[in-house]
């Protein structure tokens, strides 16, 4: 096995869902923030945009308003995710990013065909600057699927994400408050054609 500073903080890297309340430094989220950009796009659009939420008010509201939402959310698909998550927002204790201090939102233009690969591209990059800073970090899908809420985007707007953008991820940072174990990866999902 090839060992080096890139390849080993990406096998290391671990989804976080226990965070510190303690805010990550000025110069870690601007850290991430350039990281972020400087992940490909398509056609280079650089078409995104990247709305780091660190207020704690603001961070409640979301939270609360992705509880109302998922009430009355019918899912799309029979993604496991998706099937418990009405459940879960009904919850009192229910928060979708683990109260992580820091929450990044990616945006992207609606009708782009490459909005969601762009944003995950530059989400992964987030992730990987995280960690390499000793940072917790975490992929939140909620906003994705309530992208279409009418409250939310309300709410989102007022945060400064245009209204006509599509919601195509977020992460949650902060430092880290219990290390997660590693999932193991299945066998089989990799073909070598010589
Ligand atoms: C598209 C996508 C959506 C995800 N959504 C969530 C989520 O909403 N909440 C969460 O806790 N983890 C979420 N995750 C994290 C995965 O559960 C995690 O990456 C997976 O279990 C593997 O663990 P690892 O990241 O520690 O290697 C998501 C990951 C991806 C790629």
């Amino acid at each position: 096995m090839i060992h080096n500073e890139v390849l080993d903080c990406i096998r290391t890297r671990r989804s976080t869902r226990n965070f510190q309340e303690q805010q990550i430094k000025e110069e870690e989220l601007k850290a991430l923030l350039e990281a972020a950009i400087w992940a490909p796009s398509g056609s280079n659009s650089q078409s995104w945009l990247f709305t780091a939420v660190q207020n704690k008010e603001a961070l409640l509201k979301i939270n609360e308003l992705l509880k109302k939402g998922f009430q009355h959310w019918i899912p799309d698909d029979d993604y496991p995710g998706k099937l418990g998550v009405k459940a879960m927002a009904q919850r009192e204790d229910c928060h979708f990013f683990y109260h992580a201090p820091t929450l990044i939102i990616a945006s992207n233009r609606p009708n782009y065909e490459n909005a969601m690969a762009d944003c995950s591209l530059a989400l992964e990059n987030i992730f990987l600057a995280a960690h390499s800073l000793g940072l917790g970090s975490c992929y939140i899908n909620q906003l994705h699927w309530l992208r279409n809420d009418r409250e939310l985007r309300e709410y989102l707007f007022e945060l400064g994400i245009p209204k006509e953008h599509t919601i195509c991820s977020s992460a949650a940072i902060g430092y880290i408050d219990k290390e997660s174990s590693a999932s193991p990866r299945k066998d089989g999902t990799i073909h070598i054609i010589k």
